[in-house]
């Protein structure tokens, strides 16, 4: 199918996503994309619900085969979320030869190469902006403006939910808990917040961003994740106490032997690091290039209005032909070239109920009980750590970020 100046688009999904992109395409609500409005014609929403008070109503349809039958229908917007019906309706879509855009990052991350592919073979595109980052333009820009690189190391904030969840607990004071129903509320969360607590969302994207960047397709199995549930109240003063902030990262290095170290971990880092200073539903990713140095992409991780635009904006660049500026091709994953982060020296973060550790710098916070000791350890691997401190009533270990 060649992509015409005119877009008909269709959206799957009435979700906080969904909504942000119909708002910007049709100017109801609190959005509204001028460009969008030269380029762009709403033809359907798709959803099982109904909304009869939506000022949208006459977009409303049921059946996806309306959709997948309508000629004019030439880029499908996939916001559902999820590797079900999502991508059942995107093969249909891409089979079809209509191009489809998609804020999905459990879909691209799981299927990506697979899709990319069969979007080529049927004349139409695959886009994913706003599978990462939210409205931070960062997959196109890895890919094109920083093509002249060989990627060295990726190192993100990568969930807003979560990156919320600390900034509430190390401002307000609030527990965790309570400040996951903010971000819940702010319509930053996933359906089911899970993916976002316990790393799982930040290794999606991890995998999606390394994939472009290192040109072959890493699965999220593949990459060693840990959440971020067991963080506390009193882990935040120390850290704050040492001039730190914990954060949850997606870290991808190149190494030498051609393997892939890849994690998600939350992580001290410095106040002095400009990840250290990222607050809020913000998100920031540190990409090492080996001519560039460190680039730094950052803005607004999740939210409607955010993730609307980057979907919106494929959705022009759709419309603008400007397919063949999409993502290169990856080539097919590789089964044993990812390893976990068991070899990083690392200096740490240790909170001990009681005991002590030698060789560590002490850390202080008030109202600590009696016997508590915390500290930063010197650089050593994980396992060498683990060594240490055998037998020792440990509370929390987190890695820093050096
Ligand atoms: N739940 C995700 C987040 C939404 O909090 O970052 C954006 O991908």
């Amino acid at each position: 199918m060649e992509i015409g100046n005119m877009v008909k688009a269709a959206i799957l999904g009435y979700g906080v996503v969904g909504s942000g992109v119909a708002e910007l395409l049709t100017g109801t609500g609190t959005g509204r994309s001028k460009k969008a409005d030269e380029l762009i014609e709403l033809k359907y929403i798709l959803d099982l619900r109904s909304f009869p008070d939506s000022p949208l109503t006459k977009y409303f349809v049921q059946d996806y085969a309306v959709i997948e039958a309508d000629p004019e229908v030439n880029v499908v917007v996939e916001t559902i979320g999820g590797v079900g019906a999502a991508l059942d309706f995107t093969e249909r879509a891409l089979r079809a030869g209509k191009s489809v855009v998609t804020s999905n990052k459990e879909l691209v991350a799981t299927h990506g190469r697979r899709l990319l592919d069969l979007a080529a073979e049927h004349g139409a595109v695959y886009l994913f902006e706003a599978s990462v980052g939210g409205g931070i333009p960062i997959l196109r820009p890895l890919s094109e403006c920083m093509a002249a690189n060989d990627i060295l190391e990726i190192c993100g904030i990568l969930n807003g939910t979560a990156n919320y969840i600390f900034t509430r607990m190390v401002q307000d004071g609030v527990p965790f808990a309570q400040a996951l129903k903010g971000a819940q509320a702010n319509g930053y969360a996933e359906q089911d917040p899970t993916a976002d607590v316990e790393g799982h969302d930040t290794c999606r994207k991890l995998c999606i961003l390394s994939s472009i960047a290192f040109g072959w397709h890493v699965l999220p199995d593949q990459v060693a994740t840990q959440g971020i549930t067991q963080i506390t109240l009193e882990d935040e003063a120390y850290a704050a106490d040492c001039g730190h902030r914990i954060k949850l990262l997606g870290r991808a290095i190149q190494e030498q032997d051609g393997t892939l170290c890849a994690y998600v971990e939350p992580h001290f880092v410095s106040i002095q690091d400009p990840l250290g200073g990222v607050e809020d539903v913000f998100n920031a990713i540190k990409v090492k290039g080996d001519a560039t140095g460190d680039v730094m992409f950052y803005g607004r991780g999740a939210g409607k209005l955010p993730t609307a635009s980057a979907v919106v904006a494929d959705v022009i660049a759709a419309a603008r032909k400007m397919e063949r500026a999409g993502y290169r091709p990856w080539q097919a994953n590789r089964p044993a070239s990812v390893r976990g982060p068991e070899g990083l020296p690392s200096r740490w973060y240790v909170r001990l109920a009681e005991g002590s550790l030698s060789g560590g710098e002490l850390l202080k916070r008030s109202g600590a009980p009696a016997g508590e000791r915390a500290y930063l350890t010197p650089a050593l691997t994980r396992p060498a750590l683990e060594e240490q401190l055998a037998g020792q009533k440990v509370l929390s270990i987190i890695r820093v970020l050096d």
